[in-house]
């Protein structure tokens, strides 16, 4: 791991991503605009799965799922950019750690969603109240999604190097 996190640092994209200060700045919007996407579409998602917003189809607020994801996307990219600046910064910064953590926990949460609830939770009346695993799985998917944004925002005051 060691080598390939020295391979990524000595790369000529790590060296780019150091000497051209505005390609930092451009990934840090880039990252902020996929996590306005992401956590603006499953905001509607969510609170229409705790139950409010019963105006809202429930299949429709499902459509917003592909903009989700790709926020998501954008903010896999942009990431794997600032990582590339210096990895052994990031891999030993706790928070990172942890919001990787809860990333891969988020990403469960949702699977189950997909695979336990969606099908149920589409074929209910509209605006019908959602069943007790459907809130539990919104409320947890808010709640890691907020933790996620929030160990984003602390990861340089927990930086142990640089
Ligand atoms: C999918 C993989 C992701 C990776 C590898 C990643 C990586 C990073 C890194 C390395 C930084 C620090 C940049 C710096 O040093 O200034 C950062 C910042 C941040 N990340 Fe991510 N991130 C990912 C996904 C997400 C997601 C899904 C969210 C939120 C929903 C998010 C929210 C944030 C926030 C709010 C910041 C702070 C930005 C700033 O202060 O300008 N990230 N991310």
């Amino acid at each position: 791991m060691r080598e390939f996190f020295f391979w990524m640092r000595e790369s000529h994209f790590g060296e780019y991503m150091r000497d051209q200060q505005w390609a930092f700045s451009i990934c840090e919007s880039i990252h902020f605009i996929g996590v306005c996407l992401l956590f603006g579409a499953l905001l509607v998602i969510d609170i229409r799965m705790l139950g409010y917003a019963r105006k809202i189809s429930i299949p429709w607020a499902l459509k917003l799922i592909p903009i989700a994801i790709f926020g998501f996307a954008i903010n896999l990219i942009t990431g794997i950019c600032f990582i590339f600046v210096d990895p052994f910064q990031y891999f030993t910064n706790p928070v990172f750690l942890i919001k990787m953590g809860l990333i891969v926990l988020a990403g469960i949460n949702a699977i189950y969603h997909e695979v336990a609830c969606k099908e149920r939770i589409c074929a209910l009346p509209e605006g019908a109240d959602t069943d007790t695993r459907t809130k539990w799985i919104a409320g947890i998917s808010l709640l890691l999604w907020t933790l996620i944004i929030l160990c984003g925002r602390l990861l340089p005051q927990f930086s142990i190097e640089g």
